[in-house]
């Protein structure tokens, strides 16, 4: 007999990342029981239709359209939201929270523009709102976070936040491709969407810049407050000044504490050859965080892709369900 504690969770919207998530609680189902005593399982689905949660191998009657019906569902505990943009993602979740439903999100654009809110909304609820995929993929980035914020104040990081253009950028310095030739292969790769402008003009790299400097600086950094340029203008001319003077170009997401204040941009920026963010290329992310007791720490790994984002997504319903935290990171209300 199973005595596993039987746990609901709920997919809003069932694309690349929904899919990739339930695939992935399908795969890790028994040893999830094993380590944590969760029966896990997918129960709802929102989405439009039932063809993607048949073409994910999920029962056909899982899918309804109705938010509503999802939140009154006793069985669901968790709401993964994979609907991606600002709206109406950000008060769905808030509604979610709000319904006594944990939350995971993957989605940067709703988090960084609502960040206080819906931190609120999740320390009255008692739920917990859970976004370790939103930066930097499949790195354990905000579990570290939260480790060393406890014994340190965060005074700057500086790093690749966006998969796309790292790879874009790779493929211009190391194969000598154009920009619109590296974009068709990112596109093919999966990693840029049909409409590329959310990731080259460095909006997305923004978002997830705006919730790493909003927990270092304790208070809400929008992302219409950081300066941005996206890499449309990195010519193959450019590529080969870099590496010319031993250096290589890559988009950088920089955030600096001055006097309690936030300085942070993303741009694309030379850096030396010999620098470990150098070394990052492709869909890889790294982020160097500066401690005042611990120094430099560096956090690597593939921050684009349905299976990294879902396993950062999976290790979130875990902690959701085990650990009583209302958040990845501490934050005050
Ligand atoms: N478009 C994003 C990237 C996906 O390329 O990094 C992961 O957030």
């Amino acid at each position: 007999m199973n005595s596993n504690r039987s746990t609901g969770v709920a997919i809003l919207g069932l694309g690349t990342i929904g899919s990739a998530v339930a695939r992935l609680i399908n795969q890790r189902g028994a040893s999830i029981g094993e380590l944590y005593g969760l029966d896990l399982k997918v129960t709802r689905i929102l989405e439009r239709g039932p063809e993607r949660a048949a073409r994910a191998d999920l029962p056909r009657d899982l899918v309804t359209t109705s938010l509503d019906e999802i939140l009154s569902d006793d069985g669901v505990s968790v709401v993964v939201e994979t609907l991606g943009g600002e709206s109406p993602a950000a008060d769905w979740i808030e509604a979610s929270l709000k319904a006594g439903k944990h939350v995971v999100t993957a989605n940067k654009e709703a988090l960084s523009k609502n960040f206080d809110r819906l931190q609120r909304a999740a320390h009255q609820s008692g739920s917990a709102l859970l976004f370790e995929a939103s930066v930097g993929g499949g790195i354990p980035l905000l579990v570290s976070y939260r480790q060393i914020l406890a014994a340190n104040q965060i005074t700057s990081l500086r790093g690749i936040v966006n998969g796309t253009t790292n790879y874009i950028l790779s493929q211009m310095t190391t194969a000598g491709a154009t920009f619109d030739d590296a974009l068709a292969q990112a596109q093919e790769l999966g990693y840029a969407e049909p409409d590329p402008t959310a990731d080259v003009e460095g909006f997305d790299a923004v978002y997830k810049l705006s919730i790493l400097a909003s927990i270092m600086a304790g208070t809400h950094i929008h992302p219409d407050s950081i300066e941005r340029t996206g890499i449309t203008g990195v010519t193959p001319d450019d590529i080969a000044s870099a590496s010319a003077g031993g250096e290589v170009i890559k988009l950088l997401g920089q955030a600096t504490l001055i006097g309690g204040a936030v300085k942070a941009s993303v741009g694309p920026e030379r850096v030396s050859a010999d620098n470990l963010l150098a070394h990052v290329r492709d869909n890889y992310n790294a982020v160097e965080l500066v401690g005042d007791s611990v120094g430099p720490v560096v956090l690597s790994g593939q921050g684009a892709g349905p299976d990294p984002t879902a396993s950062a997504i999976l290790s979130d319903i875990v902690e959701a369900l085990t650990s009583g935290a209302s958040s990845n990171v501490p934050w005050k209300v």
